[in-house]
């Protein structure tokens, strides 16, 4: 075959799509216990918003954006969701009309990576942010969510790591000290670590180069120079996980590959599926600076996305597979167009129908009906249609009956509401 789908985009199909139905469901209903509302932005964003608020030398940035010119506008393709979202806080100026604002989101995303189990360049993100509030307490709120959330679909053998970035001037000392300790090895780095060096030593510890990863292995923690506002913080958000039960591994790597954070940094990561170096299932973390940086006002933000792929892959969850109540089938002349109409009715009643106009066998009819998962089969035949009336299967309790047409859809209503095997007594004398 000539035409493929683009290498790393996957087609998701009738018999998969429940489940990512019944994952996107949990999460939503999950989310808006915690007072999460939806918020849709646009997939197309000025490039600007990502290049400044992701960061020039990510490699999300650098490397991976799909971006276009289209009308004069340097347009790009959103690989991930919360530039966008906090575009929308302050255009619509919404810090004005609530104090907290939650909004949470689900939708593809895409960036050109190397695909891999876990890893495509089309691939969904749910994901939640919050606006407003400073305070530790939502970090550890926002990371019981999730905790609960894995649980409650089914996912154990997930570990939680946190970190912290600290802020303004914890920041610039620690990029000092991360210049100070890379500087004399520059040579062992790969190339795009000794070219980001001196503007975002941070990078280099986020590298997925062996050569990287070797230099790192003994570069400073950030934990040690915390400022006391943000050493506040981050007791703060222990103090906080504690009391709500969740346990963590403090990972003074975790650094994460985007440039907007600050403080809280933290990512779920599953320690029992076969998603291999993909087992991230989520991640996120503070970035109180990006409203301010956007033109808005001094509002903090925290946030978090998770891969709906790799969540899917570690869960269970089964979607629930759609089969029709009924099944209407034309046999002989004449009649696929009252048969039409008659499954018309039994919509418009609220009843799923599907229907096979293709006119073949009365068992291939029933067959199909069958496999559809059908309760009622009403086979509209040239005799019975001649004598005003359709013959009526109920397939899970083997009766049938003649039924005038023209009160098919009340007794199919009502067999439908009875339960699909007959009750003790039922039927007896
Ligand atoms: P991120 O770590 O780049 O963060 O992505 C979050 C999650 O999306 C990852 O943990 C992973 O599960 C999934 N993911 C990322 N890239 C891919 C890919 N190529 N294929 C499949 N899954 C992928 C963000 O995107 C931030 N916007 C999260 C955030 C929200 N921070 C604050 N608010």
């Amino acid at each position: 075959m000539e035409l493929r789908a683009v290498k790393g985009m996957n087609d998701i199909l009738p018999g998969e799509i429940e489940r990512w139905h019944a994952l996107e469901s949990a999460f939503m209903s999950h989310v808006a216990l915690y007072g999460y509302q939806e918020a849709r932005t646009p997939m197309l964003e000025h490039t600007s918003l990502f290049a400044r608020q992701i960061g020039e030398t990510t490699d999300v940035v650098e490397k991976e954006m799909y971006s276009f010119t289209r009308h004069g506008d340097d347009l790009t393709v959103r690989p991930e969701g919360t530039a966008g979202l906090a575009r929308a806080y302050v255009e619509h100026n919404i810090h004005a009309k609530e104090p907290i604002t939650r909004w949470c989101y689900v939708g593809p995303m895409f960036r050109g990576e190397r695909p891999a189990k876990g890893r495509y360049r089309q691939f969904y993100q749910a994901g939640c942010e919050l606006y407003g509030d400073a305070g530790p307490f939502c970090d550890a709120e926002m990371i019981e969510m999730l905790v609960t959330f894995l649980k409650r679909i089914g996912i154990t053998g997930v570990s939680v790591h946190i970190n912290s970035l600290g802020s303004g001037g914890t920041r610039e000392r620690y990029r000092d000290a991360l210049v100070g300790y890379f500087t004399p090895i520059q040579s062992t780095l790969s190339e795009d670590s000794q070219r980001r060096l001196a503007k975002n030593p941070l990078r280099i510890l986020d590298s997925k180069d062996p050569r990287d990863k070797e230099a790192a292995a003994g570069a400073p923690s950030i934990l040690g120079i915390l400022a006391d506002d943000d050493r506040a913080h981050w007791d703060g958000l222990r103090t906080h996980l504690d009391a709500l039960g969740v346990p963590y591994v403090v990972d003074a790597t975790l650094v994460r590959g985007l440039d907007y954070y600050t403080r809280t940094l933290f990512e779920l990561r599953a320690t029992d599926s076969d998603l291999g170096a993909q087992n991230t299932l989520l991640g996120g973390g503070r970035y109180d600076n990006m409203i301010e940086g956007l033109g808005g006002p001094k509002v903090p933000a925290i946030g978090f996305a998770a891969g709906i792929e790799r969540l899917l892959i570690s869960t269970q969850l089964a979607g629930a597979a759609r089969a029709p109540r009924c099944f209407v089938a034309p046999l002989g002349n004449g009649t696929v167009g009252p048969a039409a109409v008659l499954a018309r009715d039994l919509r418009a009643a609220g009843i799923g129908t599907d229907m096979d106009g293709r006119g073949t066998s009365m068992r291939a009819m029933l067959r199909r009906a069958d496999n559809l998962g059908a309760r009622l089969c009403i086979i509209v035949g040239e005799t019975e249609l001649s004598r005003g009336v359709v013959q009526l299967k109920d397939l899970s309790r083997r009766t049938q009956q003649d039924v005038p047409l023209d009160a098919a859809v009340r007794v199919a209503t009502d067999l439908l509401a009875a339960s699909p095997t007959p009750s003790a007594g039922e039927g007896a004398p």
